[in-house]
């Protein structure tokens, strides 16, 4: 089964369950990257990042390689910002139409949880199959072996 991760991170801790995930499942990794960064300061990644989000923003990505149909089983991992999911991966979701396909979803935050984001990314993915979804708190930021055992048994689920 060929598997891929695709996901968005601004301050590691997606990256860093991505690349777990990845490297467990021997499954391509892509990372998404906005065309213009948002910004990392303290109080304006809040303003801006939050702000894009709450609007649904679209933000132009650099270029990426992605062929759906090489793959058996697409994960999609992103932050949460606002209570949802990140622009940068409601564009790739926007821009890949992903019907039929077996997805699974995670998203890292820190505390809020993010159970009303996962509803809201089954939305844009309404003729795809959801097979799993994971919530990680901050798992670079704030390591732990809950998040470890989090992560294997995800993994596991999806072998
Ligand atoms: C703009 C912005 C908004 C955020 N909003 C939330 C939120 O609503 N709930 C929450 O639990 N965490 C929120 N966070 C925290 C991140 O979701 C969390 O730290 C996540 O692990 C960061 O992932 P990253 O390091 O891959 O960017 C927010 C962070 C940013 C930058």
């Amino acid at each position: 089964m060929k598997t891929a991760v695709v996901y968005f991170s601004l301050e590691g801790n997606t990256k860093y369950a991505a690349e777990k995930i990845a490297k467990r499942l021997q499954a391509d990794l892509i990372e998404l990257s906005p065309n213009k960064d948002y910004p990392t300061g303290s109080v304006s990644k809040f303003v801006w990042g939050g702000k894009s989000a709450v609007l649904a923003e679209q933000p132009r990505l650099l270029p990426y390689e992605f062929n759906k149909d090489l793959y058996d089983l697409i994960i999609l991992g992103t932050p949460i910002w606002s209570g949802t999911f990140t622009p940068p991966l409601r564009t790739f979701l926007m821009e890949q139409d992903l019907s039929g396909k077996k997805i699974a979803l995670f998203a890292c935050h820190s505390g809020g949880g993010s159970s009303r984001s996962f509803p809201k990314m089954q939305e844009l993915l309404e003729h795809s199959e959801i097979v799993e979804t994971l919530a990680l708190f901050d798992p670079k930021a704030k390591p732990s072996q809950d998040t470890e055992n989090l992560i294997e048994e995800f993994c596991k689920k999806l072998q």
